[in-house]
């Protein structure tokens, strides 16, 4: 069968995933809100072939096995009992991002083998089909396939856990400048972490905010409000933070660099900046801004001891064929 190749961004999100209702399945405990970050991104090409006797997984140039080779396969599996067929594929993606950069790659990973896979396997999938593919291998991904600013309804059930987008990429140019602080792969990968948010007597109150908290940060992304956005944003990431750090064991995913950054930032946006900061399940710290915030941000941050490398993102398309 014919090749097919995909390119999908990964994603901030504003308001965070963290835990699930049904694991297997990643449906959520809440609903979420991101943005796509255009120029980084994943690029996947799948061939299913008669000739194969198993499946093959080529990741930037490396041919893999064990767990990343099994979780694709998982995936695969998927897609084969969608399009009714039995072939095995090869899959080979790239970042053009370092996958050690510190920056989660699974987002975009799954959306564009999700895109790249089924079309592959003959499937024509409209959006939100495709969107509840790719949450099935990593629930971050289902934000990875619609375009812009993005929001995934929580759901219930397979069928009604999807996301949209809310607004696209040229509706407000917010910039997102990553601050890198530990290039290395985290240490509990988000799918252990999402099984411990319950073991967390913190969850049920963050769970019990998370509605407001979406629909101030929609609004406030619809209004274009910044001022709103950073304080909405700021909160929900300190929830998710506190109930990773209130779980059993405990998830500490921050640096001393991470609290030096998000104490530097409140205070410039006390000073009348318009930044704020998010962090998701790692040390590095996104600092979102309005563009003319830019130069003079980068000047500051490249004055702060720790930090490894500053990486720029703007608002990026949804998943595509190429
Ligand atoms: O998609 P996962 O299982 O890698 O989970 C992502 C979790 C966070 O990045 C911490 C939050 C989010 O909503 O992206």
């Amino acid at each position: 069968m014919e090749s097919r190749t995909a390119v999908a961004h990964p994603n901030i999100a504003f308001i965070k995933y963290w835990g699930n209702r049904d694991a297997a399945l990643r449906i959520p405990l809440n609903g979420s809100i991101s943005m796509n970050l255009a120029g980084l991104e994943t690029r996947t090409s799948v061939r299913f072939d008669g000739s194969l006797s198993s499946d093959q997984f080529i990741l930037n140039d490396q041919n893999q096995t064990g767990k990343p080779l099994q979780r694709v396969s998982a995936f695969l599996n998927v897609i084969r009992n969608l399009a009714n067929q039995a072939q095995f594929a090869q899959v080979e993606s790239k970042n053009n991002f370092p996958l050690g950069a510190g920056i989660a790659s699974s987002a975009s990973a799954f959306a564009a083998l999700a895109l790249a896979g089924s079309q592959a396997a003959g499937l024509a999938l409209p959006e939100k089909d495709l969107s509840r593919l790719a949450r099935l291998g990593s629930g971050s991904a289902a934000r990875s396939v619609p375009g812009g600013y993005v929001e995934w309804q929580a759901g219930y059930s397979d069928a009604d856990s999807f996301a949209c987008s809310i607004a696209g990429p040229e509706y407000w140019n917010l910039v997102d400048l990553i601050a890198i602080v530990d290039p290395l792969e985290k240490v509990t990968g988000s799918s252990e972490g999402h099984d411990l948010a319950a073991t967390s007597p913190l969850n049920p109150l963050r769970q019990s905010g998370v509605n407001e908290r979406l629909a101030i940060c929609r609004e406030a992304i619809l209004k274009r409000d910044f001022a709103a956005f950073a304080e909405v944003v700021e909160a929900d990431s300190h929830w998710m933070h506190a109930v990773m750090r209130t779980s059993n064991p405990p998830l500490y995913y921050w640096r001393p660099e991470t609290e030096v950054i998000l104490w530097q930032v409140l205070a410039w946006r006390k000073a009348g900046h318009a930044i704020c900061a998010t962090v998701d399940a790692g040390p590095n710290v996104h600092i979102m801004a309005l563009e003319n915030e830019i130069a003079w941000l980068k000047a500051e941050l490249t004055q702060i001891q720790g930090i490894k490398d500053l990486i720029l993102a703007r608002p990026g398309p949804g998943a595509v064929l190429v």
